[in-house]
Formats: C-alpha cells, structure tokens, sequence
C-alpha cells in the first residue's frame, strides 16, 4: 500500500479529472490530491452556496497568503451535467487526463425512491457517457513521433457496498464475486453502473495497453462538513447547529463506516498502481474489519461523545424516531475487505477514535468559522 509520501511520486503534476469534485469525497479529495501535488480537474454541479467544496476553496485561497507555492484547490473545472455527453466528451478531450476517478452521482437512497428515473439517468447514462467520452477521446492516437503511447490512462469507477442482492443475512460479508443485484432504485443504479463498467472494459479497453479501468464498491464514509440530507452524521451535526434534539431513524441498522479519507487513500492507490500494472486491476470492496460496524445509534453517541471532548459540557439529546413511511433500507451490510488487503497490502489507516475525533473537529471548526482546509491539511499532514 502507498503511503501519502509515495503517492506523492505518482500524482504530482499529473492531470487528474474527477467527476462530483464539489461533492463530500470530492472535496476531501481535490484537498487530497492538491497536497500531492496533482492538478485537479472537475466536472461537477455547481456546488451550494457555503457547501463544503466552496469553504474549502476559499479556504485554500486565505492560506495561499502564507504559502509561497500557490496551486488553486483545483486547477480547471466545469459546472455541467453528467448527462450532457457534448460537455463533458468536450472537457475529457480538453483536460486529456492521466486518471480518472468518476465519483458524480444521485447518491441517496430515499431521493432514489421519489426520483428513480433520474437517479437511473445520473447514476447509469452518466456513468456510460463518461466511459463513452472516454472512448471516443484521443488517447488512441499514440502520443509521440516513435508512434509509442504514454501511460495508460487510469480510470476508477466508485460504487458502493449496496450493489449486491441484499437478504439481510446478518454476519454474511458480501465478496466481490457476489451477485449484483441493490434492491432500491439508488443500490440498482450502481449495480448498473457496475455493469457498464464491466462492459465497456470488456468490449472497448481491455486488450489496448492504453486504458486500465478498476471499480470501488465502498461503504458509508463520515467526515466533517458533510452536509448532504439524509446521512446520520450531517443530522448530528444540524442538530447541534440548529440546538435541537437529535432524531434517529433505523437506529439499529448495522453500516460499516469509515473516516473519508480511508477509501480515498485507497482510491488512489488503485489508480497508481493499476496504471502501472494490469495485474491491480479489479472490482474491490473497500470497507472497514467487522469492529467498525456500528448501529446507527452507537455511531450517533460516538460523535456526541467527540463533540463534547470539543465543546465542553456540551450535551445532546437523543430521540429514536419513527418513519412516517416505511421504505426498504438493508438493515445489515458488511463486506469482506480481503480482496483489497491482499491485493494492496491494505491495513487500516484510521481507528474508529480518531475518525470520530477528526470529524468532529471539522465540523467544530466550521461551525466556529475557522478555514477548514487548514484543519483537513492537518489531518493529511499527520500520516506524511
Ligand atoms: N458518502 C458515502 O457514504 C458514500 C458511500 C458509498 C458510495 N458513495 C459514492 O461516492 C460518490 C461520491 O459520494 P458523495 O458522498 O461525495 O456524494 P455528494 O452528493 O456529496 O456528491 C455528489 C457529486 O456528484 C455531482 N453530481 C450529482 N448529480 C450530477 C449530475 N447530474 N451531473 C454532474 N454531476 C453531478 C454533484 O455535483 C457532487 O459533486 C458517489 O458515487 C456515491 O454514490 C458515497
């Protein structure tokens, strides 16, 4: 596994285009890649006003004051759908990137349950017009006057751990061979998303030396100044926000969860790795040992408890509350991580204390007004 030092000599100065960079995993990750030195190219919506992405941005922008070697958060980007092909086949040929890593989507459960057909349309035809655009780039052509080809492009499709057919078996871990089949409109689409990848790898990049394509099935990621609806942490944090008393629904659902930059360390290492060697390419779960999955409701008291440590004397209360409606929501999922660890030499980075420590402290400083780029950078600068 390549430690933040060593990523460094794989993506410094390369050209990386991500897909949802003004997302949560997004932003954490043009942080991420901008301290490795990379060039961040997204393709994305335009973000909220005072969403995450824009914090870090400015964030970015007042440390540049003290620091010599200014790189913006990101060096090109483009606010346009996923599912507007000429835009984005446009910018893919544009940018002519070393990685890709697809992360946009309509990425919640219960808006796939009231909007299925447009989560089908973000999730599948976006997925496909970016592997489309991808294709009908120029990366066919050899790219020197000996006719040789640079590296392949390395591409990585993230999912998630809900692509699997879910009988709420408790204790079974889902493998990567497991039958894809999510069960709501949201776990389908990445199912399908999965699909396409597999298809387009199969059909269109496999025996060309120029494209190395991997996907990432990972499970639910917490990490302060999420502030997407529906997520358990982002309400803890509304709840604090607003001083109310904290609603919990499904408090006994089982999740593996992770600190964001679990998953995203490990992106990067399939993307590094893989457009070095075929041999890294895969379809991989990357979630947490069986320790780190949680209910819901322990999950809730665990950030509480962070929260306090913080914020002295700070107490919050909890109510269990029921759903009005009651849509299907897997009530067990786990994964079984030993494909990644074997392949990558993967071990966990970060312990449940220290990722509910850390996402504690960015919400706290966002609250507190403080530039939350610095307080992420720290995080990074720890494991350097
Ligand atoms: N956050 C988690 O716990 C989690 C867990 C498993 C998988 N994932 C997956 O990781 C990826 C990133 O998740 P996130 O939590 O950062 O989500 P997010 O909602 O915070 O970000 C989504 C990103 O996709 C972009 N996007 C959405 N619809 C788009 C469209 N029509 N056209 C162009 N861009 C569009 C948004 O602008 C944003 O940048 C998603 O693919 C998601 O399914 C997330």
């Amino acid at each position: 596994m390549l430690k933040i030092n060593e990523l460094k000599k794989y993506y410094s100065g390369k050209r990386v285009l991500i897909t949802g960079h003004t997302g949560f995993k997004g932003s954490y990750m043009c942080v991420l890649l901008k301290y490795l030195g990379a060039k961040v190219y997204g393709y994305a919506l335009k973000p909220e006003k005072g969403s995450l992405y824009e914090l870090l941005k400015k964030g970015a922008k007042l440390q540049h004051r003290r620091d010599e070697a200014y790189e913006p958060l990101v060096t090109g980007e483009v606010f346009a759908d996923i599912r507007d092909i000429k835009k984005l086949t446009a910018f893919v040929k544009k940018v002519k990137p070393d990685y890709v890593l697809h992360m946009a989507a309509q990425p919640l459960v219960l808006l796939g349950y009231d909007e299925p057909r447009y989560t089908y349309e973000v999730n599948v035809m976006g997925t496909v017009n970016l592997l489309e655009a991808i294709r009908k780039g120029e990366f066919h052509e050899p790219q020197n006057r000996k006719g040789e080809f640079y590296e392949p492009i390395s591409i990585l499709n993230v999912t998630t751990d809900k692509v699997y057919e879910n009988n709420d078996l408790s204790n079974y871990a889902f493998k990567e061979k497991d039958k894809l089949c999510g069960r709501d409109p949201y776990a389908n689409s990445k199912s399908c998303s999965e699909l396409a990848t597999y298809a387009y790898e199969k059909s269109f990049f496999a025996d060309k030396n120029i494209y190395r394509v991997s996907t990432a099935r990972a499970g639910n990621v917490i990490g302060g100044g999420d502030l997407n609806a529906n997520r358990i942490i982002p309400d803890c944090y509304r709840s604090i926000k607003n001083k109310k008393e904290m609603l919990i629904r499904n408090p006994k659902s089982i999740r593996p969860y992770q600190f964001v930059l679990e998953p995203l360390i490990l992106y990067l290492n399939i993307m590094a790795l893989q457009k070095k060697d075929k041999k890294f390419e895969g379809n991989y779960n990357i979630g947490p040992d069986k320790k780190a999955c949680l209910t819901t409701e322990v999950l809730t008291k665990k950030f509480f408890e962070a929260w306090s440590a913080l914020d002295f004397g700070h107490h919050q209360s909890i109510r269990i509350a029921k759903l009005s409606k009651s849509l299907h929501e897997s009530k067990f999922l786990r994964l079984d991580n030993s494909l990644i660890k074997k392949v990558f030499k993967y071990k966990e980075i970060f312990n449940m204390n220290k990722t509910m420590e850390y996402t504690a402290k960015v919400y706290y400083d966002m609250l507190k007004n403080n530039n939350i780029y610095r307080s992420i950078i720290e995080i990074i600068e720890e494991l350097d």
